[in-house]
């Protein structure tokens, strides 16, 4: 998601911070700012583009005047967009009314349209789209600036109205020297240095001057000025927290100590369920409430198919969602290759809706078949994870992932993300038809409990790399699987081939004895998905077809499983869960183990040869 930094202490703020920015760009973002306290008064600037862009443009007003900049408190943010398109206005600090309080955040308001309206009925003028702006509205709301009035008490007031997650930075012209943090549900960091500290939403930007850090943990602000800092409950009861040393160097710490980011993303999947639902999984009523399609739910009620168009790990999870469209929602879904699609002359029909799946929102195969498709009429939906990207922005309607940034080239946590998204969006579409609240209410709670059952999955690691190292040395692989684990038997392959360069085919399980299987000999083994469901017991015939030619076989099934455990070489087992929410769970451990193969091979994990993160170009 975003980037925060800030500093107070004895030196001079803005090196500091923009330095800070730098190194929090990997994050992915596409706008940042700064607001410094200079000399009495505030200055602030904001740009749409790289921290290079926001260094050249503080630069100039150094030259010209506009900036003193002998400034010892500020802060900085980098955005990486979730509402509102990436624009100046929409970059932060955010500040009230009145220019006198500056604020940062990492983390998503759910109820900021509620309170927006509020605001705006009190007289509030907004002036930008963001949830963010609404924080430094409440807090000068409860900020009266009245002598004896903190700062630190207007932020404890404001967080108690609000729903969702949030790690902010403020200071205020009418409550100087000080800058105070707050968190809930995203990282916050104090850097403590001698009489200065640095604040940020992530190690990188602090090691560079301390490794000595104390992490805020949830509900809790941090009150730091010159002379020292203290830590205290929302409820303002003081908390006494150690510091911890970091021991990771700068390149480690951006991966959280992780070697990869794509290891980094793989143990993001609970996060990414979360965070792909939060706001929007109806559990008392067996819904979901999206936000970003609701300006077509009239159309959407009455679409009679839908088209599916993607590429790569998003064509493989719109393969899943169509599964779940039919069964759920049931609406017929063709699902094309993006790539292929204007290239066969599609027909349309009354009631047709294209809906296009994709991480970047800016994959040119994708984003022609859009445009094809509008340009007929067609209503075209959006799956992306990519706030502001050309194609979230060319759908009538969408839904963010609300992934946060996927830095890693070969996608993991955008399919976890995809098929989270995939799963509200047939809760919404099939409540609206058939799907009755008995089975809805089930679906939402499953979901509801799927991050848990995903950090069990990933607690399997060490055991699937230990598999991955008696299967190093192969150079063919077959993936398997059926309905709902058929595409993600696909994935799997993909991600095999995508960062280790083992040839690696995926099919249908049932396809197998239509060719395939005479590749299956001691040298060509199979990774079988076989979880409890309504195809077990005819994939469990294939693992036999695939022994009895001497085939190795690699299973994942559902703990308890003695069957599989006694016909497969290797098992891996996954908690139980509904057949239509398999995926995000058995995905897990083909990550896991594409990565811990192609780090045996001395692969480039996070950046495969030949491979862009977005391939632009048609
Ligand atoms: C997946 O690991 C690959 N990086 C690639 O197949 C990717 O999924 C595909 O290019 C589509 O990208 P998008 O989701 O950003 O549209």
């Amino acid at each position: 998601m975003c980037g925060i930094v800030g500093y107070i202490g004895k030196q001079s703020a803005l090196p500091i911070i923009l330095d800070g920015l730098k190194r929090l760009e990997y994050r992915g973002y596409d706008s940042g700012g700064i607001a410094i306290l200079d000399e009495d008064a505030s200055y602030q600037k904001k740009v749409v583009g790289r921290i290079r862009d926001l260094e050249q443009a503080v630069q100039e007003d150094l030259r010209s005047g506009k900036l003193k900049g002998q400034t010892t408190l500020g802060i900085g943010h980098t955005r990486w967009a979730t509402h509102g398109t990436p624009t100046t206005a929409n970059a932060h600090p955010h500040t009230d009314c009145h220019s006198r309080i500056f604020l940062v955040h990492n983390g998503i308001i759910e109820n900021h349209a509620f309170i927006r309206s509020a605001l705006e009925r009190e007289g509030h003028r907004f002036s930008s789209q963001t949830d963010t702006e609404v924080l430094a509205h409440l807090i000068e709301q409860h900020f009266s600036g009245e002598p004896g009035t903190t700062l630190e008490h207007a932020i404890a007031q404001t967080a108690h109205h609000i729903k969702g997650t949030f790690g902010i930075a403020v200071f205020a012209l009418d409550d100087p020297d000080k800058i105070v943090v707050a968190r809930r549900g995203s990282p916050l960091l104090i850097g403590v240095g001698e009489g200065e500290y640095i604040i940020a939403s992530d190690a990188s930007a602090i090691i560079k001057h301390t490794k000595q850090v104390v992490y805020l943990h949830d509900n809790e602000i941090g009150i730091l000025k010159p002379d020292g800092y203290t830590i205290t409950t929302l409820d303002r009861e003081p908390v006494e927290r150690a510091i911890d040393q970091i021991e990771w160097d700068i390149e480690e710490s951006q991966k959280d100590g992780f070697p990869h980011f794509m290891l980094k993303e793989i143990f993001e999947a609970p996060q990414v369920i979360e965070n792909s639902s939060r706001g929007r999984l109806l559990l008392e009523e067996g819904n979901a409430k999206l936000g970003g399609i609701e300006a077509v739910a009239d159309k959407l009620r009455a679409v009679r198919r839908i088209i599916i168009a993607a590429c790569g790990t998003s064509y493989y999870a719109a393969l899943i969602g169509r599964y779940m469209l039919e069964e759920y929602a049931g609406i017929p879904v063709v699902v094309e290759h993006a790539s292929e699609f204007r290239y066969h002359k599609p027909i349309f029909q009354e009631g047709d809706a294209l809906l296009v799946v994709s991480q970047s929102g800016e994959t040119a195969d994708t984003l022609e078949a859009l445009r094809e498709a509008k340009a007929k009429g067609v209503l075209t939906l959006g799956i992306v994870n990519v706030v502001g990207s050309t194609i979230a922005r060319e759908t009538d309607a969408g839904i963010y992932n609300h992934a946060g940034p996927e830095i890693a080239v070969a996608s993991t946590k955008a399919f976890v993300s995809q098929l989270t998204v995939l799963t509200l969006l047939s809760l919404w579409l099939g409540r609206q038809h058939n799907l009755s609240f008995v089975f809805g209410t089930r679906i939402a709670k499953e979901l509801a409990l799927l991050p848990q059952k995903a950090a069990r999955v990933l607690a399997l690691e060490p055991a699937i790399a230990a598999i991955a190292k008696t299967y190093a040395d192969t150079e063919h692989f077959l993936y398997l699987g059926r309905k709902y684990n058929w595409p993600a038997a696909m994935e799997g392959a993909l991600k095999l081939k995508e960062i280790s360069y083992i040839h690696a085919e995926g099919y249908p399980a049932g396809e197998m004895k239509h060719g395939p299987i005479a590749l299956i000999n001691e040298r060509c083994p199979s990774f079988v998905l076989a979880p409890s469901d309504s195809v077990y017991e005819k994939v469990l015939s294939n693992i036999e077809e695939i022994r009895a030619r001497g085939g190795r076989v690699i299973a994942i099934g559902t703990e308890g499983d003695r069957r599989l455990a006694s016909l497969a070489d290797d098992c891996i087992f996954i908690p139980r869960t509904l057949e239509m929410l398999s995926p995000l769970l058995t995905a897990l451990p083909l990550y896991l183990f594409a990565y811990h193969i192609a780090v045996l091979r001395g692969c480039d994990v996070d950046k495969p040869r030949n491979l862009a993160k977005s391939v632009t170009v048609e």
